[in-house]
């Protein structure tokens, strides 16, 4: 059987005259937890954005649940697959649980009128992100990483069987870190939501996903298990690192510890 999920077909983004992701080609199945990697700018958040419909592309197809996603209604889209932007602005003192309250709008009627089932869901989201506390404060008056939390909740309230999470642990500590990855990895063991995750924390990524696909201007250059993502030479050539790679014995994953940056003129002849 085909558990395709999400998938992109020949697809091509940009920005104007800016070709970003000039031809790609990705499939998730359901009940993956993939992370996607790369240097800055090399299209991590067009590629999400794009597969979560709020870019058009310029030639290509996105598939979701095996239908074009351009064929779905918005509220459908929004029901199937919700996205945690890599940056977000909310309007000035709208509080936390306002915010949260608009991952139920897919859900609730025109009227938005809020059922027992959506505050649920928005109490689940406040307390496992433990945003309880703060939700009634202005999400603008937050510190940086109680905000991300506070949008974390927004996405998790909107309760999806697929995730796009763009950098979700940005702007948090390194405990806040853990328990988002940890939150990230039971919702997909768990509950078997399917879930991609931008991560620039390769230790992480390979802690948590089975799967790393890296992207390096706008291409996939390598896609596979963690043990086949973190070496010296991948390391080397996409994240321009030399790294000593080892292999954790208690979280049964490689870790790699970064040295140097290589300059350009190290690369040799490429
Ligand atoms: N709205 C935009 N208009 C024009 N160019 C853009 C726009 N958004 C992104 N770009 C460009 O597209 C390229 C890819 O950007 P993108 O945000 O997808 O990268 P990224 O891999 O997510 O990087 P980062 O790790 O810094 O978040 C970059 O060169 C960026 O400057
Ligand atoms: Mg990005």
């Amino acid at each position: 059987m085909d558990d395709t999920q999400l998938q992109t077909e020949d697809l091509a983004v940009g920005y104007g005259k800016h070709l970003v992701l000039p031809q790609l080609d990705l499939a998730i199945n359901a009940g993956e937890l993939v992370a996607l990697v790369g240097p800055n700018g090399s299209g991590k958040s067009t590629l999400l954005k794009a597969m979560a419909r709020l870019l058009r592309p310029r030639r290509g197809i996105v598939y979701l649940d095996g239908k074009s996603i351009s064929q779905y209604a918005t509220l459908e889209v929004a029901r199937r697959l919700a996205i945690l932007p890599q940056s977000h602005t909310s309007p000035a003192g709208l509080t936390v649980r306002e915010l949260v309250e608009q991952g139920r709008y897919p859900h609730s009627g025109p009227l938005r009128m809020l059922t027992r089932q959506d505050h649920a869901a928005i109490e689940r989201a406040l307390s496992l992100t433990h945003m309880v506390a703060l939700a009634d404060r202005p999400v603008d008056t937050l510190s940086g990483g109680e905000r991300q939390r506070a949008w974390i909740a927004l996405t998790l309230a909107q309760d999806t069987p697929v995730l796009l999470l763009d950098e979700p642990t940005t702007y948090l500590d390194i405990g806040y870190q853990m328990e988002i990855m940890e939150l990230i990895a039971s919702l997909n063991s768990q509950h078997n939501i399917t879930i991609v995750v931008v991560l620039h924390d390769l230790n992480q990524a390979a802690r948590f996903a089975r799967r790393m696909v890296v992207l390096n201007q706008g291409r996939i250059v390598a896609d596979g298990a963690p043990v086949d993502i973190l070496t010296p030479e991948i390391m080397a050539r996409h994240f321009r690192i030399n790294a000593a790679i080892y292999h954790d014995d208690v979280t049964n994953t490689p870790v790699f510890i970064p040295y140097q940056s290589v300059k350009s003129s190290d690369n040799g002849p490429s």
